[in-house]
């Protein structure tokens, strides 16, 4: 009798654990997102508290889900598919999807012999990289009176919150999307650099809007455009 109660009393322990409902794991799938996408923050020394290990990470799972989904993390600033990065370390609706079914799954370890090699990181961490050549600033509409090749784009004074897109219009007629800010962060500030570098010939519009969002800076390649000044177009 007594027997039968304790065992039900240990059956009911363990149901009271989360339920493993997915076949994704840590060790197979998870960790190899955190590792590419979040460790290069998140490690002992890093920027932010370590996901690296699975004790690490297991506690945060519910708020890796939120922050994931609600795109806070990794911290970008920029709406995904708007203008194309080289640097952009966001992640597909894929990824958003196993990260997902794994804390909905109770996010199992799995087989640690499936773990990839840990990453390793270089005394200092990656730094945003400065802004190296000259600076085309662009606040609201902007008429190119030269062209342009530009390297990338940052904010210049854009306030927390805010939201912003830069296109530009091409004299040929076609509009190339460069950035679009989406509740900008200070603290995540950054350049953003093209993954391939873009001619803006003379005569191109570059619009920033709302304008009420602040500024936004184009950043030349190379030094040949020092006496550009984008003239204001009416
Ligand atoms: C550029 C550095 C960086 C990257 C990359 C990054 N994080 Fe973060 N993360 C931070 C910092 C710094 C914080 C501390 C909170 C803050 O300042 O907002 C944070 C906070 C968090 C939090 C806690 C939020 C809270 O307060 O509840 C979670 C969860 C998180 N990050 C998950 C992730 C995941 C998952 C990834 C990868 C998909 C990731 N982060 C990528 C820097 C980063």
């Amino acid at each position: 009798m007594r027997l039968g109660v304790l065992a039900v009393a240990c059956s009911m322990l363990v149901s009271g654990h989360d339920v493993i409902t997915t076949k994704i794991t840590w060790s197979r799938e998870v960790s190899r997102l955190v590792f590419a996408h979040c460790a290069s923050c998140h490690h002992d020394g890093g920027s932010a508290f370590s996901l690296v290990t699975y004790t690490d990470a297991r506690p945060w799972a519910k708020a890796i889900k939120e922050e994931v989904l609600e795109r806070r993390m990794p911290p970008w600033n920029a709406v995904k598919g708007f203008g194309d990065f080289r640097d952009d370390q966001g992640l597909t609706q894929e990824d958003l999807e196993i990260l997902s079914a794994w804390v909905e799954g109770g996010a199992p370890e799995g087989d640690p012999k499936l773990l990839p090699p840990a990453p390793r990181f270089d005394a200092a961490p990656k730094q945003a990289s400065k802004p190296s050549g000259t600076e085309v600033v662009v606040d609201g509409r902007s008429k190119l009176d030269r062209s342009v090749t530009i390297a990338g784009i940052r904010a210049r004074s854009i306030t927390d919150g805010a939201s912003i897109q830069v296109y530009a219009l091409l004299p040929d007629g076609r509009t190339e999307p460069l950035l679009w800010l989406y509740n900008y962060q200070r603290k995540w500030d950054r350049t953003y650099w093209f993954r391939h570098r873009l001619d803006l010939p003379a005569g191109t519009i570059v619009e920033a809007s709302p304008a009420s969002s602040g500024a936004v800076a184009l950043v030349a390649a190379g030094p040949a455009i020092a006496s550009s000044v984008p003239s204001r177009a009416r």
